[in-house]
């Protein structure tokens, strides 16, 4: 079983995203930090960095504004609690926030099976607010997040998405994730319906 960390939930066209800018800047908790700028689809300069522990009030910021689409196919309820594990993140696992005009706008996070049999195995989630869907940021947030995984020595990330979720399936197809079976029923949805779940991975 995955031991998760700090997470309840659970090369093709992505060159076209050009990181603008990549500087390092310090942070207590990560000494010398990598924070990168890239322009999305619209023009607009997102910056990508490791989440740290002073980040919390800005991700309740986000996921208070959050729309009922970002969390329609996620595992509420979407509270202080659900940050506090987030932020349990730190400096863990993998934590990467996209920051735009001083706000958090997306979160995405990896994390690893600690056992000895799982040596290697992780999983993985995004979240972004939806001022910023389809414009490439899931990409790029991802992208960055397995390259980084895979320095770290993660040689698989999978993850379980309902299979409805077009979008998130669509981008973690588009990044290398194969469809290797589906759990039936496995998510009771806000519709009150049952709904299949894919399992997805990636080697590394
Ligand atoms: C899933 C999510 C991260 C996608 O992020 P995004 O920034 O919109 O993704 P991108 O702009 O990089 O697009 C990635 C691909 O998905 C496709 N896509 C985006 N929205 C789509 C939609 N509504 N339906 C179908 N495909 C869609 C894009 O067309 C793109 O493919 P392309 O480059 O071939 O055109 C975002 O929608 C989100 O945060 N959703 C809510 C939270 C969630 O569901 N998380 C995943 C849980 S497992």
């Amino acid at each position: 079983m995955l031991q998760n960390l700090f997470l309840d939930d659970q090369s093709h066209q992505y060159y076209e995203l050009i990181e603008t800018e990549t500087s390092m800047k310090f942070d207590s908790q990560f000494g010398r930090m990598e924070v990168s700028k890239t322009k999305m689809k619209d023009g607009r300069e997102v910056v990508v960095r490791f989440l740290t522990h002073e980040d919390k009030e800005l991700l309740l910021d986000m996921v208070n504004s959050f729309s009922d689409y970002v969390v329609l196919w996620g595992s509420p309820p979407y509270d202080e609690a659900k940050i506090d594990r987030w932020m349990n993140g730190v400096g863990k696992g993998l934590s990467l926030v996209a920051v735009y005009d001083q706000k958090i706008v997306g979160i995405s996070a990896s994390y690893t099976n600690l056992l000895p049999r799982g040596r290697g195995i992780g999983g993985m989630m995004i979240y972004l607010h939806q001022d910023f869907h389809g414009v490439g940021l899931g990409t790029v947030m991802i992208k960055k997040l397995l390259g980084l995984a895979k320095g770290k020595g993660l040689h698989r990330i999978g993850l379980e998405v309902v299979e409805d979720n077009k979008a998130a399936v669509r981008l973690y197809e588009k990044l290398g994730f194969k469809i290797e079976g589906t759990l039936l029923d496995a998510y009771y949805g806000a519709d009150e319906k049952y709904h299949n779940m894919l399992v997805m991975g990636k080697i590394l």
